[in-house]
């Protein structure tokens, strides 16, 4: 491990800190990245993404008009074809504990995937059950990404309405709570692995004021 140097993340969360989001492209190590592309193939394959849920809503029509992505939740114990993956997530909380002063106490993963035709309207992330979600995640697996693809990010913040490329081994952090974010229509599928670094409500640090 210890790919990206602390001078690095250090650059990177004062982005986050300031910005209240970072985009990072080259996040991953080639063989880390090639580990987390295989078992997202794995899963395709097994049909194991579903639809995925907002809130309590259950209509799936009224939910599609809202978001279309299917998703795979991940579990370190299970699918440790992907251990790389959350050795990676360690260390970047490790780091992000000791430069913050913060104590994230865990986190939660989900490859999505969008098919052709949907996105996911302007929305902030919403708690999961009673999980305290700081840190939004997001790396793209999008191999040859190109404009008319579609599915860009889009952040609104202040004024500003920020696009991002979901390109191959692009990272983005943003801070969950108040963020608003939208997935603009893909043209084709497209795929990420998206998760959320959970802190304990005792936890005090800049990134939460
Ligand atoms: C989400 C989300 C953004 C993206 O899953 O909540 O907003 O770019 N994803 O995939
Ligand atoms: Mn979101």
């Amino acid at each position: 491990m210890g790919f990206h140097s602390e001078e690095q993340w250090v650059q990177w969360i004062d982005q986050l800190a300031q910005h209240d989001y970072v985009v990072i492209d080259d996040f991953m190590l080639d063989d880390q990245l090639n580990e987390v592309l295989s078992y997202m193939r794995v899963a395709l394959n097994n049909q194991d993404f579903r639809p995925a849920a907002i809130g309590t809503l259950d209509n799936r029509q009224r939910m599609t008009n809202i978001r279309g992505d299917q998703t795979f939740w991940l579990d370190r114990k299970r699918d440790n074809k992907v251990e790389n993956f959350f050795l990676f997530v360690d260390e970047m909380i490790a780091r992000i504990n000791r430069l913050c002063f913060l104590s994230l106490a865990g986190y939660e993963f989900h490859y999505a995937h969008y098919p052709k035709g949907t996105f996911y309207k302007r929305h902030v992330d919403q708690f999961k059950d009673r999980s305290n979600r700081l840190i939004t995640f997001i790396l793209y697996l999008n191999d040859g990404w190109s404009p008319g693809d579609g599915g860009e990010l889009m952040i609104y913040k202040d004024d500003q309405e920020i696009k991002v490329e979901p390109i191959m081994n692009r990272c983005v952090l943003f801070k969950t709570e108040g963020l608003e974010h939208e997935v603009l229509l893909s043209n084709t599928s497209r795929f990420s692995l998206t998760g959320w670094l959970l802190y304990q409500p005792s936890g005090v640090g800049y990134l939460l004021t």
